[in-house]
């Protein structure tokens, strides 16, 4: 039994507590900007109903065991607000964003040994009712340490697929460079179908190949068939898939483009490699989302 607290309880949030609530033995605590009444998650498996106890105030939340953090990117500060209480004991801290600067994004509040990268496949939305639809099978990824074997045990006796991998560094690129394409989508306000054209296809496979020259440059195994495999797996989502990126633009709420775009423009600088693509779709998002203000 662990006491878990989980701060950002949104799509991801949502369904890790459904995991956690199937895994059964643990204590869960909730952490939200707004109270909430009752969590119900709806999986393949079936409903899950989470007990769970929930906390709006930063200051009163109890000391935990492990805290998962499942806030957009771009909340990351505000995130950090609840760990004086819940880390009073020296909790573990499982960050599950996208992007690859996990570690970067939260050193300014927790020590780099009791901090857990995870990369998470997990097709979720959370509904205006405020139920939680997980509609496939969730993998993570984390790296195969004592803190990714804790955080894996968890998860014993629940659905989800946890991979302990030698190189989360490629892990975490890999899943990067599917996600780099998203931003076209964004632009141009369209599912995924609009990469399957051939002007698109160019675009977006150059934008994996930037994104794979940066990540070998930061020690990620990716192979020149990136491009390739990125854009096999786009053709195999439903044409009318639609991206995290682009459900953000189109719903009015912030964009998580400077945690995916943006880290390669930003890595791919610290090593003199050029960017282009890349860069004209941070350019392009970012103008887009200051001209909605
Ligand atoms: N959704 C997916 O299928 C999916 C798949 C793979 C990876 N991811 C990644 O997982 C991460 C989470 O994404 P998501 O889709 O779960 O986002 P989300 O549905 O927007 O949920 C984020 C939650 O964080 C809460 N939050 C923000 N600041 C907070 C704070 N200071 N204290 C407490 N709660 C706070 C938000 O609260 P409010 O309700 O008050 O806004 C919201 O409920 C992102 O990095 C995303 O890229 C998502």
């Amino acid at each position: 039994m662990a006491c878990i607290a989980i701060v950002g309880v949104g799509a991801i949030g949502g369904a890790l507590a459904g995991l956690l609530e199937t895994a059964g033995r643990h204590e869960l605590t909730l952490c939200t900007r707004r109270p909430i009444e009752a969590l119900t998650v709806h999986t393949p498996q079936g409903v899950v109903q989470v007990k769970a106890q929930n906390v709006t105030d930063p200051t009163a939340a109890p000391a935990v065991d492990w805290v998962i953090v499942a806030t957009k990117t771009y909340d990351s500060e505000g995130a950090a607000k609840w760990f004086p209480a819940l880390c009073a004991n020296g909790a573990r801290v499982a960050v599950v964003q996208n992007g690859v600067e996990h570690r970067e994004r939260f050193a300014p509040w927790v020590r780099s040994d009791r901090l857990l990268p995870v990369v998470i496949d997990c097709p979720t939305e959370r509904r205006p009712d405020g139920t939680v639809m997980v509609r496939g099978d969730t993998l993570m990824k984390v790296e195969d340490n004592q803190l990714g074997q804790e955080f894996t045990r968890l998860f014993a006796a629940s659905p989800a697929k946890i991979l302990l991998v030698d190189d989360f560094t490629s892990a975490a690129w890999w899943k990067l460079c599917i996600n780099s394409v998203g931003a076209l989508c964004a632009i141009t306000l369209q599912p995924d179908r609009v990469l399957w054209g051939e002007a698109m296809t160019c675009i977006a496979m150059e934008m994996v190949a930037e994104c794979v020259r940066v990540a070998r440059a930061e020690g990620a195994q990716l192979d020149d068939t990136m491009p390739d495999q990125v854009m096999a797996l786009c053709r195999a989502h439903p044409a009318d898939s639609v991206n995290s990126l682009l459900a953000d633009r189109l719903a009015g709420r912030p964009m998580e483009t400077d945690a995916r775009n943006g880290a390669i423009v930003r890595k791919g600088e610290t090593h003199g490699i050029p960017t282009p693509m890349n860069r004209m779709a941070v350019a392009l998002l970012q103008a887009m989302e200051n001209s909605a203000l």
